[in-house]
């Protein structure tokens, strides 16, 4: 090689090194300038549902007022789309990721691979099982285990007096999910001091109405006697509710039904006698995320655990806040 063509070499090749640090490797925002806009990857379950339209809007909007740039990506509910997202806004060097874990196990890797770029991640509104506490520094939603204990503690109210054996049937979320793992088990945690309580079908409709309608239908062939319907949501509730009146019985009064997030259709259809009880999830998470972000890339400490604040709605409370339920 000659001397001249070994000096461009050198010369090309420190452009190159020069280039590299000056976009930020790592994906800090501190080495991109005072005026950088910060930038969210955010990385949604899907839109199975109308908690999860509004969840998806309530970010979006909050993106937007708080001048942080969103690169949205939406997985259809499958956990190998999320993973793509992930490594795809590693590439792009966001500021920071954020995304609500489809199911709750197998994020290791890929979390992994975002600490190693430096790239902070928050969990929203659903948990990863990870032992590695290092991987992500907040984890902002509801408290699902307790959600499943109010649905539980109303039944046992409910029916305080019955003498018989209580038939319940119950709706599951997706498999493997936090909501469906945790609202599941505070459910039975909450109503295992009384055997009258028997959970004689559980099966999952994956937190969407059609699978909701269908697996409620399969309940109705195959159960002789079914008194409650425990749903882990509003939209499997409301599947439900159509496959129990096509099948000539009354919502809410031949099969009590259960269920869970308190979105607007819910509010509606318990106002109208269709739903007995419904526990609140809170989808409005966008204020708070956004917030996080901005103290996350501050290096302002956060708290490792955000709890939602929620209630719960009998058919009085369902009826009275329809008109300003904003979802
Ligand atoms: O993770 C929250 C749950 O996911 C909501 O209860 C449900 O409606 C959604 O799809």
């Amino acid at each position: 090689m000659s001397k001249r063509a070994a000096a461009a070499l050198v010369a090309g090749a420190m452009v190159a090194v020069l280039t590299a640090c000056g976009s930020g490797g790592g994906g800090g925002s501190a080495d991109k300038g005072a005026g950088h806009k910060l930038v969210v990857g955010f990385s949604q379950v899907g839109a199975e549902s109308g908690w999860r339209t509004a969840n998806t809007k309530s970010i979006q909007e909050s993106a937007k007022k708080a001048g942080i740039e969103l690169k949205f990506s939406d997985a259809q509910q499958k956990q190998e789309n999320q993973i793509k997202a992930i490594r795809s806004f590693i590439q792009q060097k966001v500021d920071v990721i954020a995304f609500s874990p489809v199911v709750e196990s197998g994020w290791d890797t890929v979390l992994k691979e975002a600490k190693d770029a430096h790239i902070p991640v928050i969990l929203t509104d659903r948990a990863v099982d990870s032992k590695d506490e290092s991987l992500y520094v907040s984890f902002l939603g509801s408290d699902f285990v307790e959600e499943g204990k109010k649905a539980g503690d109303w039944l046992v109210k409910e029916y305080a007096s019955a003498g018989g054996d209580v038939n319940i049937v119950q709706l599951e979320g997706t498999t493997g999910s936090a909501p469906a793992n945790d609202r599941k088990s505070g459910f039975a945690d909450a109503i295992k001091g009384e055997p009258k309580f028997k959970v004689v079908a559980s099966q999952t409709g994956d937190f969407t109405r059609a699978k909701g309608k269908e697996v409620m239908q399969a309940f109705l062939k195959s159960q002789p006697k079914i008194d409650v319907l425990y749903a882990h949501n509003d939209d499997m509730a409301l599947g439900a509710i159509q496959a129990i009146e096509e099948a000539g019985k009354k919502p809410g009064t031949d099969i009590k039904i259960v269920s869970v997030d308190g979105v607007k259709d819910a509010l509606s259809a318990m106002s109208q006698g269709k739903i007995n009880y419904d526990v609140e999830c809170n989808p409005l998470l966008g204020d708070q995320l956004m917030d996080l972000v901005k103290k996350v890339k501050a290096g302002e400490s956060v708290p490792r655990r955000i709890k939602t604040e929620e209630g719960t709605f009998t058919p009085e409370q369902a009826t009275a806040a329809l008109p300003n339920r904003q979802y």
